[in-house]
Parts: structure tokens; sequence; C-alpha cells
């Protein structure tokens, strides 16, 4: 089923992702639906803050990216824990589904080590680097309430503001099916 993805200026987006228990309700459909949701708006990463649910989950598909060391990389992420970034930061332009039509340049660590169950509960903790990292951090902060514009210098923020008031109030056109705060 596709979701709407929530805007900019929702609360959702700031809850911290409530711990994932292995008997959660309707699990399995909610993983199939964030993909459905994901592919259907061109995104290589959802987490579920962004279709309103406060959890611990996100999923990423980066096999858009071409990555040689890492092709067709699909992956579901329960309870992670970034346990290790390190590496000389790299500035890349990042998007969101939930802030459409803004890209700013983010710095992130170029490698990280997480931990985290797949679908199944079984337990991983593995080390990326590169494109497929900086999709795993950036879903990993929407699990913590963070949003790439928070990485943004004060400067770069206060340009952006009206920007982001616009798209909580509805004010941008995108392809997929938004939920804006202003009309629950
Ligand atoms: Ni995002």
């Amino acid at each position: 089923m596709i979701l709407p993805i929530v805007a900019y200026g929702d609360s959702v987006l700031r809850k911290k992702g409530a711990t994932i228990q292995k008997n959660h309700d309707g699990l399995e459909m909610l993983i199939n639906s964030m993909f459905e949701t994901m592919y259907e708006s061109h995104g290589v990463g959802l987490a579920a803050p962004q279709i309103a649910k406060p959890l611990n989950l996100f999923i990423i598909d980066t096999t858009p990216f071409e990555d040689e060391k890492y092709p067709n990389l699909k992956k579901v992420f329960i309870n992670a824990e970034i346990l290790e970034e390190f590496g000389d930061k790299w500035d890349f332009e990042e998007g969101c589904l939930s802030i459409p039509h803004i890209r700013e340049n983010v710095k992130r660590h170029p490698n990280i080590i997480i931990r985290y169950m797949d679908e199944n509960f079984d337990v991983h903790e593995e080390e990326y680097d590169g494109m497929a990292a900086r999709v795993i951090q950036h879903e990993y902060d929407h699990v913590k309430g963070i949003l790439f514009v928070d990485h943004l210098s004060e400067l770069k923020k206060r340009l952006l503001k009206n920007k982001l008031i616009n798209i909580s109030k509805g004010g941008v056109s995108v392809d997929y099916r938004m939920k804006f705060p202003s009309n629950r």
C-alpha cells in the first residue's frame, strides 16, 4: 500500500523512533508498504517517521547509485544503532522526500559501523562507506528525530526558513502523495 509521506513541520518527524518488538503487529505489511512508497516516490531510503510511524525502522535501496562496492543494496534496518563513525567528513548534496525541492550540502563521516536487526530480527554488525553509509546516516537521523537541514549552518538555516515554512503549509507540488501538517 502506498502511504502519504509526511512533510516538514509535522511533529512526528521530530519523535525518537520506538524500539520494535519481534511480535510487532503488522510489521511485515508495514515494511512492504514502506518499500512500495519509497519506490513510488523515487527515494533511495525511507524511515518510519516519514509515514507517520515513530518507530526505529528504516529501509534503503541504493541501487540507483550503481555503487560497485554495494550493488543492489536493499535492506531493512530495525532498532539500528550506529556504533562508530569515522574518516574525514565529506560534503554531498542531500535531499529528503519530506522536504521536497530543497537540496543542500551536508558534511558526514564517510565510514560507519552499524548494528541492526533485519526483518527476521537477526542481528548484524556491518561496516559501510561512501554513498551507502550516507544514505544510512540520513535515514538513521530520521529515526532519531533529526533532519538533514539540522546539519546546516545557522546562515543556511535562516536562508531556508521561508522555504521550509512554505513546505509545512503545503505550498509545494510533488508527484507523490504527501501529508502536510496544515491539512490534518
Ligand atoms: Ni529524509
